[in-house]
């Protein structure tokens, strides 16, 4: 693998690409000139490779705004519409740099090993299970993902949901669907004025706190960090603080340790009676059998659930998890479809993309899952001999000694290092280097090595 990946460097190393303002081929931009009475000095292009080089799988249709971003940048581009598994998946996978996924293809050890050439794999989703993270990190793969570029789907789906509940609106569709004609108006309420309580206050906690408010609701919060309120908003000091004086619940919490079954039958009895739970989380947060109690005794009004402790792998007519809760009255039932809009899915393609691009130019891990996140500013343009040193390596003690023996000659200009587990992760760049391949056979041939690359 490594010596496939030297290859690359060696390579490119000797056939420098035309220098960009931007990345692109875009001479336009080169002669643009500007007169500002503040000057920032321009940053240099990086490039490793020419740039037709760089081969990007993307599979399981990801969004066009990725596949245009990469094209953008002059990388090869292939797209695959579905997911792919076995021999077809590894054979795909053996001549790409980057390969970009949704949820189905299943990344496992076995078919990262064959992946000889890969530096990054993009997850244009939220979760990064189908990865093997640390293996992918052992051999040097940093992995991207884009966590909160549907957060406001989410917040407006709670909205919805807040005021279905309110008007029991889910019972009068279905009660239509089957030809029953059922005009109500007990127990059916204004969202205006009543107290919504959020529980984890963090991207889509805030945003629905926005947007209730604009509703005129209310909005109390709990979070286990201290976080400044948006709007009005107010912290408690408690989850049972909350629990007592909301109408509404709405849970946007992660899933961890903590979180695991946080909402159980204690918490819904602090629960005022008539109150609403909402959970657009994670299915773990929710005891399933309290949550059926608290609606057929009617100490809970309603409740809108889109995560299951347990879903279906596929779509299909196989939910058949919860038989006594698909019978509770007021119930909005989902199938995780929170973040799930044409918006967040451009946005996603955008974000992964973005962070795929600055690792592969400049070496940028921010925002990776399973490695040491690392970012230093950029070259000046005008640094002609300046190269940056990207060096992924076993996290053992008196590597750094060694690296910077070999940078001993020359200046650094900058140098950050990180590591994470077993890896570590050095960012450096050296002024007046001539002989760039000398320099990378001297960094490659360290005995903690993982994938060295060069960018000049
Ligand atoms: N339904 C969907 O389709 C969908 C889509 C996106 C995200 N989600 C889920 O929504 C949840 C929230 O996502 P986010 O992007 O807002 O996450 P986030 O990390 O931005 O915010 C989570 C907040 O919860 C707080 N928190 C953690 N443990 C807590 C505890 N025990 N009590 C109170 N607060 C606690 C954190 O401090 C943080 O402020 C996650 O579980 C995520 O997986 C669901």
């Amino acid at each position: 693998m490594v010596n496939a990946k030297k290859d690359l460097v060696k390579t490119n190393t000797l056939q420098p690409p035309a220098a960009t303002t931007n990345g692109t081929n875009n001479t336009e931009d080169n002669k643009r000139t500007r007169s500002s009475s503040f000057c920032q000095p321009k940053a240099k292009v990086l490039r490793p490779f020419n740039t037709s080089e760089v081969k990007i799988l993307l599979l399981e249709n990801i969004n066009e705004t990725a596949v245009k971003a990469f094209k953008k940048q002059g990388y090869q581009v292939e797209t695959v519409s579905k997911a792919l598994v076995g021999e077809e998946l590894i054979e795909k996978i053996r001549d790409v740099h980057v390969i970009g996924i949704r949820s189905k293809t299943k990344l496992t050890k076995e078919v990262l090993k064959e992946a000889k050439h890969l530096l990054a794999v993009g997850c244009f989703c939220i979760g990064t299970n189908q990865v093997d993270l640390q293996a992918a990190a052992k051999q040097g793969i940093a992995v991207f993902n884009s966590p909160f570029s549907n957060s406001r789907s989410v917040a407006e789906l709670v909205i919805g949901e807040i005021i279905m509940l309110a008007r029991q609106l889910g019972d009068r569709n279905t009660e239509m669907h089957n030809g029953v004609w059922n005009k109500v108006s007990k127990a059916c309420y204004e969202i205006r004025g009543k107290i919504l309580g959020i529980v984890g206050y963090g991207h889509i906690g805030a945003q629905l706190s926005v947007l209730a408010e604009a509703m005129g609701m209310t909005v109390y919060f709990y979070d286990v960090l201290q976080i400044m309120p948006l709007g009005q908003a107010k912290p408690v000091e408690s989850l049972d603080e909350l629990l007592a004086i909301s109408d509404y619940i709405s849970l946007h919490v992660p899933e961890t340790e903590d979180t695991r079954n946080l909402i159980g039958d204690h918490e819904i009895q602090q629960m005022k009676k008539g109150a609403y739970l909402l959970n657009n989380a994670r299915g773990t947060v929710v005891q399933i059998p309290a949550l059926t109690k608290g609606l057929q005794s009617g100490h809970l009004a309603g409740a809108a659930i889109d995560v299951f402790p347990k879903e279906p792998a596929s779509n299909g007519p196989n939910f058949n998890y919860y038989p006594e809760l698909l019978a509770c009255p007021n119930l909005i039932l989902t199938p995780h479809i929170g973040g799930s809009t044409e918006e967040a899915q451009s946005m996603i393609g955008l974000e992964v993309s973005q962070s795929l691009t600055k690792y592969i130019n400049d070496g940028t891990s921010l925002n990776a899952v399973n490695f040491p996140e690392i970012d230093i500013r950029a070259i000046r343009e005008d640094d002609k001999n300046t190269v940056r040193v990207l060096y992924i390596h076993q996290n053992i003690p008196g590597v750094l000694r060694e690296i910077n023996e070999i940078f001993a000659d020359h200046n650094v200009e900058k140098q950050y290092s990180d590591s994470k587990g077993d890896i570590a992760y050095v960012m450096a760049d050296i002024a007046d280097v001539t002989d760039i391949k000398g320099l990378y056979n001297a960094i490659f041939a360290t005995r903690a090595n993982i994938q060295t690359r060069v960018l000049y």
